[in-house]
């Protein structure tokens, strides 16, 4: 709701600090064995675009044109009762299981050495988890030989008799999925897990010492034990670990306003402040050498409360958690995006990137069809949620390092963080192909913000004396609540940022942001 009133606010690289390489692990996203995240999501073998495996094409493209790098899997949840072993093999004598987390059937048609072939067709890294609910640490062992064992030992050679003889290579592990939730399938105490994963990610190193292991943190800001999870388990195996995990998921009903909503990124930043002064704590404690990294491996909007709402009336009316006893891939959690969804998610993007010296590894939960960006209809097409534009765009253009210029805003009022910055940005500048992009977010739900952008630094003291755009984007609809579905999947789509080079300085431009969007620029030096 527009009141005609334009507020100014400038963005310059003048005084900006250089933040840190942009690692490319930013740029992950998340499969579980959830709904139709597998089965209906990357793989259907009856579909017409699939390959000779059974994942569909037309989805493989959809994650090209993304940019994800590198994919969480396969929970979640899921993982803290699955059984690895269960996933290779001839798919004709893979067992059928009953997934307690979901309450779900898993056919097993899909599992370790398929998601392998998957991510080389995607072109993306795999980031592993392990069980630490119902197995523990020889099941993770022998998941790492039989993965990354060169052939001659039994595990190994087991995978090669499965057809891949090449090690997968894989490294990084997730050591369990929120352990310190009392939903998990064995959750743990924080004392419980630090001595768990101590002892786990010790013999995952005498494993492989290259591995790049993953802590559970907490399942999210809010839990009761929110940083003394952190201090218990990253002071007890501070030696062998790489990263601790962050979750944080967000919803409009869950803030306290539409504009504490888009202000969700002032949680972001909060939670990764306290969860990086326990990795320095854990760090100064053993004086160590190493950091500890920040792996946000679960975040984006998830209407949480429609999924409980869901739960307990199909615990009321049927004492299952469906309409049916253990369903096989149903549709569960396939959230439709809004276009102030897309914004906000475009904003924690920015944060993530804002705190990438911290934040080494993310993943934007889910990928398809579960809270994801990319839908399918069984048998049918697949399409793009709101939510895809602002991730692709970073994904394929925040490419060097990233740098936090100087912002001059205007304020908006929330009842959770107070006044904060309408406006958040960062800028990337990769210095091998002289290209770079500026991310934007107007944060004010009531006000266009007339900008001054001034990208001059990035030409002092050098031989180009010019900016081209080579992109500029707005993610901006007078409905905010506009989405994409299968019957208009284009509804939403990123449209022509408005954005205007000054006569006399060619590295300053004019902005105009409406209220609550989202807007990348991207350019090269001539
Ligand atoms: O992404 C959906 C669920 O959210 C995951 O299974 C779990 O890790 C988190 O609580």
């Amino acid at each position: 709701m527009n009141d005609n009133e334009v507020k100014r606010s400038t963005i310059s690289l003048q005084g900006a600090h250089h933040i840190a390489d942009v690692p490319r692990r930013i740029f992950g996203s998340f499969i579980e064995h959830l709904g139709r995240s597998v089965y209906g999501g990357i793989y259907e073998p009856e579909h017409e675009s699939a390959n000779e495996h059974g994942f569909r094409g037309d989805v493989l493209d959809l994650v090209k044109e993304l940019g994800v790098t590198c994919v969480r899997y396969p929970g979640g949840n899921f993982v803290s009762n699955y059984r690895w072993q269960d996933g290779v093999g001839p798919k004709n004598q893979r067992p059928v299981r009953r997934d307690l987390a979901w309450h779900t059937t898993e056919p097993n048609q899909v599992g370790l050495d398929d998601f392998y072939h998957w991510s080389k067709a995607a072109g993306t890294e795999i980031m592993m988890a392990v069980n630490m609910g119902t197995q523990g640490l020889q099941s993770a062992l022998d998941e790492i030989e039989y993965a990354n064992g060169a052939p001659g030992t039994a595990l190994a050679d087991w995978r090669v008799a499965n057809g891949i003889r090449e090690p997968m290579d894989i490294r990084m592990w997730c050591i369990g999925n929120e352990m310190d939730g009392p939903w998990q399938v064995g959750h743990m105490s924080a004392e419980e897990y630090a001595v768990a994963v101590e002892r786990t990610a010790h013999a995952m190193k005498l494993a492989e010492p290259g591995l790049e292991l993953v802590a559970c943190g907490s399942s999210s800001a809010s839990m009761p034990t929110f940083g003394t999870w952190e201090r218990t388990v990253l002071t007890r195996a501070y030696d062998y670990l790489d990263f601790v995990s962050c979750h944080a998921y967000y919803f409009e009903r869950g803030a306290k306003s539409p504009q504490d909503f888009l202000a969700s990124g002032e949680n972001m930043k909060h939670f990764i402040a306290t969860v990086a002064a326990q990795a320095d704590d854990a760090k100064a404690a053993h004086q160590g050498d190493h950091d500890i990294a920040l792996s946000f491996d679960e975040w984006g909007v998830w209407y949480q409360d429609d999924w409980n709402r869901q739960e307990e009336e199909w615990k009321a009316q049927n004492r299952v958690l469906h309409n049916e006893p253990w369903p096989t891939a149903p549709h569960l959690l396939e959230d439709t995006y809004t276009v102030r969804d897309a914004v906000v998610e475009g904003a924690l993007m920015i944060e993530l990137l804002a705190h990438c010296d911290r934040v080494r590894s993310a993943s934007r939960a889910q990928l398809v069809n579960v809270i994801a960006p990319i839908m399918t209809q069984n048998d049918g097409p697949a399409w793009k949620q709101t939510v895809f534009y602002p991730f692709a765009f970073a994904a394929h253009h925040a490419v060097g390092d990233a740098f936090a210029p100087t912002i001059h805003s205007s304020q908006v009022h929330t009842e959770s963080y107070g006044d904060v910055d309408a406006v958040r940005a960062v800028v990337t500048f990769d210095q091998q192909t002289h290209s770079g992009c500026v991310l934007m977010v107007n944060r004010d739900m009531q006000h266009t913000t007339e900008l001054q952008l001034d990208l001059q630094d990035l030409l002092s003291n050098t031989q180009f004396t010019e900016i081209i755009a080579d992109e500029q984007v707005l993610l901006h609809d007078d409905d905010p609540y506009a989405t994409n579905t299968i019957e208009h999947p284009d509804r939403v789509k990123l449209r022509t940022l408005d954005i205007t080079a000054s006569a006399e300085h060619p590295a300053q431009f004019t902005v105009t942001l409406p209220e609550e969007s989202w807007a990348g620029f991207a350019f090269h030096l001539v």
